[in-house]
């Protein structure tokens, strides 16, 4: 009853794991696919190996999570052996990858395996990379299109909400060929301990996520949803099912969960039992909840 194809992607169900938790070993991405997950999304990986930024790089704050990781990852070269193991979960294996221009990009789909690619042109707090390249239109449509030229597999590209325009981010991944959207990653933000008067973040600042974003999200993916003919994969702040539920209802195809893996890896089967019997008792189809919030 859950199952859809999404972008070319056939699912068992429309929740996923969100690019950077759990997602940096096969073996925390097979236990996630174990335990429910409609897809699995990795963490991160560019070109070279890279250490991150210093700690502390993730932080609780009262409503939610800031992290400034500074893209941590083996680099792609080390990379096909997790994505493998993760694929023994029986469920799609997105890798999601970062660069600082189309070459890098395009080099690192060319090279490996995976169901479909995430392009990360979002990350709040990387120098040369992420949202430093993903607020530029331009550049959002030339990386998609190197991409969609180096693999035959669907792009994805997930987008970053700190612009004043998410709409016209999205649209131009729609030129460069992506097969869907992802919106959104995390909001830049800030804490400062006020014993010391120092921000906390080894990077100073970095990104906010947790139930504080997912107003901000909803609205993104409902803009996103009334200009694009592609899907869009709604995330931000999704902590149960009936925040699923309303994601897809803004109109996004199908959801990925982050922070709230945090504290429950049961939840993609508990979102997907209960939106299942959600839908059985109001008598509507996954179909018939998508988009449903533009009908008014
Ligand atoms: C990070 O590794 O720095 C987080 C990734 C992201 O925000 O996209």
């Amino acid at each position: 009853m859950l199952s859809l194809t999404l972008a070319g992607l056939e699912l068992r169900n429309p929740i996923m794991l969100a690019a950077g938790i759990m997602g940096t070993t096969g073996e925390s991405l097979k236990r996630i696919a174990e335990s429910g997950a409609g897809a699995v999304v990795t963490k991160s990986v560019g070109i070279e190996p890279k250490a991150g930024h210093s700690n502390p790089s993730m932080i609780e704050v009262d409503c939610g999570y800031l992290n400034a990781m500074g893209l941590p990852n083996p680099s792609y070269k080390n990379f096909q052996d997790e994505i493998d193991e993760a694929k023994k979960g029986g469920v799609p294996v997105i890798a999601s990858i970062f660069g600082g221009c189309s070459l890098d990009f395009s080099e690192i789909a060319g090279a490996l395996q995976a169901d479909a690619f995430e392009l990360n042109v979002s990350c709040p707090h990387a120098h040369g990379y992420g949202a430093e390249i993903g607020t530029d239109p331009d550049i959002v449509e030339d990386v998609t299109r190197a991409v969609k030229s180096s693999t035959k597999v669907p792009v994805w590209v997930k987008l970053t909400p700190n612009v004043t325009d998410i709409k016209s981010i999205g649209l131009a991944a729609q030129r460069g060929g992506a097969d869907a959207v992802v919106a959104i990653n995390t909001i830049r933000g800030m804490a400062i301990d006020i014993e010391s008067g120092y921000p906390i973040l080894g990077n100073k600042f970095g990104g906010l996520s947790g139930r504080a974003i997912k107003p901000v999200a909803i609205k993104c993916v409902y803009d996103l949803y009334d200009v694009l003919d592609i899907p869009v994969i709604g995330v931000g702040g999704i902590s149960d099912w009936k925040d699923a539920i309303e994601f897809i209802m803004a109109g996004a195809r199908a959801v990925e969960i982050g922070s709230a893996v945090g504290n429950n890896i049961n939840i993609f089967s508990e979102i997907s039992s209960c939106m299942e019997a959600f839908l059985e008792e109001k008598e509507w189809t996954l179909d018939e909840i998508y988009g449903m919030a533009h009908e008014v």
